[in-house]
């Protein structure tokens, strides 16, 4: 029988997302109003098997909504993923009196989350990862602000590339998750996109369509590339081996990850935390909120989890439309 709801742990995992901090401070004063205790746990599932456990009131979240990066910090726990640790991190849960936990991470932070409920503990789990890649849900905390800060620096750099009529390699985040790309493809005008999902390593298409793009008299070509492909760099000097065409590589890194969130990641992170101390109280674990067709609802993990996400056909469709394929 699932626990009573009494006093409940937060914790962020995986990479960190702006945004993390608004759902956070959403979780704390939430279940502050319902009468709740709540515990924050630093440096995700690491920080909890160091016990590394502290009371959380009201004004323990105050000044934050507005920062980027995580108050609670976060790490990656490779020892997570046994058995006999997973049930030493229940215990330490238990021995703090806790008996729900949310837990603000991607999906393998969700896996984590998954196996603390066959421990006895009552989960739920938030999305947060600027990748945009979990799936059953149309919303991640970070995205908004990670495609931003990518949109504005691309821009940035299209200005210089049209001045010196080059070609621009410009490498977005996205291990296995093309989002980030695909929306600066179509928010930045960039002649390419490469995608994780669907780049097929033909990279002679991509130097034909630089070469005619050229002849018809276009002074810059942007291809935006995710850093699942990779080799951002190597690519600039083939491209300019055969096009004749002066190409450099940027590669926007972690400035993405950081910086003030922007409202709708704090807007939204801030409900999914709320909602995430009404739904363990009304019942729900081991579940993640989703945000799908403009509602939030709880998803079982096991369907979060185990289910792939591919971008979306007609997005990328419109791309390839509007950016000059035929
Ligand atoms: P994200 O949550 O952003 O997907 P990771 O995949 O790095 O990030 O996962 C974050 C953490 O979640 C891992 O370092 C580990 O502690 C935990 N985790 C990941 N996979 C599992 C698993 N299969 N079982 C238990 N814990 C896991
Ligand atoms: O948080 C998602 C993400 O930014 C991915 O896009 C990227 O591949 C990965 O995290 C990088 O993580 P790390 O902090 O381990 O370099």
């Amino acid at each position: 029988m699932a626990n009573e709801v009494k006093t409940i742990g937060v914790l962020t995992s995986g990479g960190d997302a702006p945004g993390m901090n608004a759902a956070i401070r959403a979780v704390v004063r939430t279940a502050i109003a319902k009468g709740l205790e709540v515990k924050g746990i630093r440096r995700g599932y690491a920080g909890l098997l160091n016990e590394e456990i502290f009371d959380m009131d009201y004004r323990s979240v105050s000044d934050i909504i507005q920062r980027g990066g995580t108050i609670l910090y976060t790490a990656r726990c490779e020892e997570f993923k046994h058995l006999k640790v997973q049930e030493r991190a229940a215990e330490i849960l238990r021995k703090h009196g806790i008996d729900s936990l949310v837990v603000i991470g991607g999906d393998g932070s969700y896996r984590g989350a998954e196996a603390l409920t066959r421990q006895g503990i009552n989960t739920i789990g938030i999305p947060g990862t600027i990748d945009l890649d979990i799936n059953c849900t149309d919303y991640t905390i970070g995205f908004d602000t990670a495609v931003n800060t990518a949109m504005e620096a691309i821009d940035r750099v299209r200005d210089t590339s049209t001045s010196h009529e080059r070609c621009s390699i410009i490498e977005v985040m996205g291990r296995s998750a093309g989002y980030i790309a695909l929306w600066c493809g179509l928010a930045n005008g960039a002649e390419d996109v490469l995608l994780p999902e669907r780049y097929d390593n033909n990279e002679q298409e991509i130097i034909n369509r630089i070469i005619d793009h050229r002849n018809k008299g276009k002074a810059h070509h942007i291809i935006i590339n995710a850093e699942g492909i990779g080799h951002s760099a190597s690519m600039a000097k083939r491209i300019e081996a055969s096009t004749g065409i002066e190409t450099r590589a940027t590669i926007l890194g972690y400035m993405q990850r950081g910086g003030t969130p922007t409202c709708k990641d704090r807007v939204y992170a801030s409900i999914m935390g709320a909602k995430a101390v009404e739904l363990l109280l009304a019942g729900e674990r081991n579940c993640a909120i989703c945000y799908r067709d403009g509602k939030y609802e709880a998803v079982p993990f096991e369907k979060v989890v185990n289910g792939s996400k591919d971008i979306p056909e007609d997005q990328y469709r419109i791309f390839q439309i509007l950016s000059g394929y035929r």
